[in-house]
């Protein structure tokens, strides 16, 4: 067997500890450093028993890590991987990958031109319901994808936005949560070609929204519509639908993605697939369905595992920082097709 890979945390905050929960259950990687100049970091990394550090670029020199986890704030992730890519250490990148098309342009220059390879964080990517899902569609179960419905609908507690950076403009749920499905639908439906948005700040009146209705068009002619709100009393969301994260009491029976095709359709996360029994049949004949199966096992840790792969240099990245991006760049053209009223297209990256 391998040497345990030495993986440096950068960012100790609520996900940085919940990779460390992960990390110290794999028997082929072990934590050498912690960085975060926060008040509660120094003791994490005590408590952790590995050097402790207040700057990266410290760490990175006097720790050498082999390769280093990023959940640090979001403004800083590009320029906190262009350090570890120039250190010529493979980083694990927290979502999203940047905050700006122009500097995540800059992130995939570095990686590719150096071949330090970055995984982003986009984890639900890595659960197996997920995996089965893409299967599914990639094998032609569905026949042509025709119809696309997302729904994330939640209710964020009011405490949630004590913090000041949550009630400002760029720091809502587009950016901190639909990121996440519309990072899925990428990944299960293809490339989304152009997309028409409204966004509405009604319900709470702070600077960034807490509703959205997202038309898509899809480069392989699905079409698609995502609605989302953080203000509602509702059990449609990844969230409290997969039972992902047992911090969301589990809503196991409802669906937040359903897609639709010429034979058969699917309802995730339940993975129940409906298909006719003949080919020709229509809504007068019985639509059956089958419950698709798939192994329990935890997104983030599987995650993790593909990560050493990747620093080992064994793989490519499930989500490289292009990928990423694209994501990123789906995200600012809903932004913009809902300020001008306008259809838009992603830009390219
Ligand atoms: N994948 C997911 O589902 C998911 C969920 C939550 C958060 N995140 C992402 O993880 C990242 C962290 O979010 P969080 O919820 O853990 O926030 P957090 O505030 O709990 O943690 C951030 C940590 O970064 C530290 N930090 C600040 N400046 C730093 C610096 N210069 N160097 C090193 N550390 C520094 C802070 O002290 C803090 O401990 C964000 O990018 C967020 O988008 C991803």
């Amino acid at each position: 067997m391998n040497q345990p890979l030495r993986i440096a945390l950068i960012g100790a905050g609520v996900m940085g500890r919940q990779h460390y929960h992960h990390l110290r259950t794999l028997d082929d990687a072990t934590l050498c450093a912690v960085c975060d100049p926060g008040l509660q970091a120094a003791e994490f990394a005590a408590a952790c028993g590995v050097p402790y550090f207040t700057d990266h670029q410290q760490m990175l020199e006097q720790s050498k890590p082999e390769a280093v986890i990023v959940a640090n704030p979001n403004s800083l992730h590009v320029s906190t991987a262009l350090a570890c890519i120039a250190a010529g250490v493979p980083v694990l990148l927290e979502k999203p990958v940047g905050v700006h098309l122009d500097e995540v342009r800059e992130l995939v220059a570095a990686s590719t031109a150096s071949a330090v390879p970055v995984l982003v964080g986009h984890h639900r990517r890595h659960n197996p319901l997920i995996a089965r899902a893409h299967e599914l569609l990639s094998s032609g179960a569905l026949g042509r994808l025709t119809s696309v419905t997302a729904l994330w609908q939640v209710q964020k507690p009011d405490s949630y936005f004590d913090i000041p950076w949550r009630r400002e403009a760029g720091a809502g749920m587009l950016l901190t949560n639909l990121i996440h499905d519309l990072d899925l639908l990428r990944h299960l439906c293809g490339e989304v070609r152009q997309v028409q948005a409204f966004t509405s700040n009604s319900v709470r009146g702070f600077a960034n929204e807490d509703s959205a209705a997202v038309l898509l068009q899809f480069d392989n002619g699905a079409l698609g519509s995502l609605t989302g709100s953080d203000a509602v009393a509702a059990p449609w969301s990844w969230e409290l639908d997969s039972g992902e994260n047992p911090i969301y009491p589990n809503q196991a029976d409802q669906p937040c993605y359903l897609l639709a095709g010429t034979r058969g359709a699917l309802s995730i996360p339940q993975l129940k697939r409906w298909h006719y029994a003949e080919s020709g049949a229509g809504w007068h004949q019985p639509l059956l369905h089958v419950q698709e199966t798939y192994p329990h096992e935890e997104a983030l840790r599987r995650q993790l595992q593909h990560f050493l792969q990747v620093a080992r240099g064994a793989v490519a990245p499930l989500v490289s920082a292009a990928d990423a991006g694209r994501t990123l760049a789906l995200i600012e053209a809903i932004r913009k097709a809902a300020e001008s009223g306008r259809a838009c297209a992603p830009e390219v990256i």
